[in-house]
């Protein structure tokens, strides 16, 4: 049996945070959307060169690109069992495309964790953001700052600032989330596999709820 868990939530509410927990705990592989893009960034691919513009900008890559690369990314072998999906689908276009992969794959979308943050907080979560180089473990300089500053907790490499966690960017970012983002959650609640948690709490508690409220579907499954 394959499952694929979909984190939902806007730019800043703990996605990658807490897809690092549910990925252990669940074993399944987590593929970041935003990771990739910024791999393919760094080694300057073409995907990358395609991407870069939109990224800076805080605006979405459009979708033949994305789709195209979680695709491929979602036929890999460490796959086989699902996989937990952090910032893909972001538009109506890419979710009706996931549900046609994924029937391809022998699977569908089990479950979709939606972590609900006020845009008052996302701000200063995204703006006090430190991310490590090696895998993209994520802290935050006042609510989860790493035990040695500058570095890594699980593997000791620099920690750096991204460029679209500048204030400018991350407002035009919670704009775009706000406009092509938001209506997935109609759209998954519609579908019955919508799981609100509070992501206003702290990550422990996020954490238990969003782990309790996967529990559902594993019964399910
Ligand atoms: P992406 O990397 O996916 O960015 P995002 O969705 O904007 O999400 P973030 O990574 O910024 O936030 P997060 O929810 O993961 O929060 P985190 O856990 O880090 O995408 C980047 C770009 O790539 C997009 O803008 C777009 O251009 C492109 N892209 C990606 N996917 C695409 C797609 N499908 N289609 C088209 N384009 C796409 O937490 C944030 C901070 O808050 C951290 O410092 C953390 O320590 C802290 N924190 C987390 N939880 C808590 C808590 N409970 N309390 C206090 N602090 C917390």
């Amino acid at each position: 049996m394959k499952t694929y868990i979909v984190l939902l939530g806007p730019p800043g509410a703990g996605k990658g945070t807490q897809a690092q927990k549910i990925s252990e705990t669940w074993s399944l592989t987590h593929i970041s959307s935003g990771d990739i893009f910024r791999e393919n960034l760094k080694n300057q691919t073409e995907l990358g060169q395609q991407a870069a513009g939109y990224i800076n900008r805080g605006e979405l890559v459009p979708d033949d690109l994305t789709i195209a690369m979680i695709r491929e990314r979602l036929s890999r072998v460490d796959c086989a069992n699902g996989a937990l999906l952090d910032g893909f689908p972001r538009t109506p276009a890419q979710a009706s495309e996931l549900t046609r992969m994924l029937f391809g794959f022998g699977g569908k979308v089990n479950a979709v964790p939606y972590i609900n943050v006020p845009e008052t907080v996302l701000i200063e979560r995204l703006t006090g953001r430190w991310t490590c180089q090696a895998q993209g473990h994520v802290f935050h300089a006042k609510f989860n700052p790493p035990k040695e500053p500058g570095h890594c907790d699980y593997d000791g490499s620099d920690l750096y600032q991204r460029d679209d966690d500048k204030v400018e960017t991350v407002t035009r970012r919670i704009h775009v989330y706000l406009e092509q983002t938001q209506p997935l959650i109609d759209y998954y609640r519609q579908r019955g596999t919508l799981l609100e948690v509070d992501g206003a709490q702290p990550i422990e508690k996020v954490t238990a709820d969003l782990l309790a409220a996967l529990v559902k579907i594993k019964s399910a499954n």
